[in-house]
């Protein structure tokens, strides 16, 4: 189910494949990038063809220009633009970081580490990933019974946005798929809960058809906006989308 997109209920823009975007922290030109990849002994036609798509991707492209680990970057960078979720100073947790893409940004729009009105950023992942300067990287299936408890303790203070891009390696079966990142999208909300502050903001990947209702009633409970937004910076055949939450309701009941 679907609360309907970002780009018709955000506040600010944020349209445009790379070349258009109108966006101040994502324009930039794709033009020129028609790479061909001959296939060579060995190489599988599924691998030509990913390793085409990355070589001609203006993303990957921007990503390697501005020194971002991942064309994922853009997606955060987009949403920001669409919703306005990351501010100096801010306290934020990124789930399922690595490379790192989404914490490099993050650290650079809060300030993390630049002295006492600079922000945090606390970043996990159950794969290893270099160090980010400025943010606390931690090593860690986010499952595991104590992984939130580690956050917490790396945490000087409550929340401000969290973020999941958490994802689950693909099956190819959409059901289990679809199964496996509401599972983590469900704990990331349930985590979020726990430690934002109020008025603090939630997003977090999910998978074409939405966030399921059970899910999406139980965050309008606790959030005073919930849309979903697919960033112009996630592929057009990609079944992801994201769901973001803003101004946190502590009490759900008042
Ligand atoms: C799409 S990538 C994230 C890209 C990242 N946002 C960036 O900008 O570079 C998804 C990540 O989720 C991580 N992940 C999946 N399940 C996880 C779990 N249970 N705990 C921690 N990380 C997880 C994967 O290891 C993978 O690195």
């Amino acid at each position: 189910m679907s609360t309907g997109s970002g780009k018709s209920g955000s506040g600010r823009s944020g349209s445009g494949r790379p070349g258009t975007t109108k966006t101040r922290t994502t324009r930039f030109s794709g033009r020129g990038l028609h790479n061909r990849v001959k296939t060579a002994k060995g190489r599988k036609t599924s691998s030509k063809m990913w390793l085409e798509r990355q070589l001609n991707d203006p993303y990957v492209a921007e990503a390697k220009a501005r020194g971002y680990r991942s064309r994922a970057a853009f997606k955060l960078l987009e949403l920001d633009s669409m919703f306005g979720l990351l501010k100096k100073g801010g306290r934020v947790v990124d789930l399922g970081a690595a490379p790192g893409g989404w914490t490099q940004v993050a650290v650079d729009a809060v300030g993390a580490g630049k002295g006492p009105k600079g922000g945090q950023v606390v970043a996990i992942d159950i794969q290893g990933m270099d160090p980010v300067q400025g943010a606390t990287v931690i090593l860690q299936d986010f499952m595991d019974p104590d992984a939130p408890d580690r956050i917490k303790d790396a945490l000087t203070g409550p929340a401000d946005l969290v973020l999941s891009d958490m994802a689950a390696p693909a099956t190819g079966h959409r059901q289990t798929d679809h199964l496996r990142i509401m599972g983590l999208c469900e704990a990331a909300f349930d985590f979020a809960c726990e430690v934002l502050a109020p008025g603090g903001g939630f997003v977090a990947k999910v998978l074409k058809g939405g966030t399921e209702n059970e899910l999406l009633a139980q965050m309008k409970r606790r959030f005073a906006v919930v849309k979903h937004a697919k960033p112009p910076a996630s592929r057009a055949d990609s079944a992801e989308s994201y769901v973001v939450a803003t101004g946190f309701r502590s009490d759900p009941e008042a």
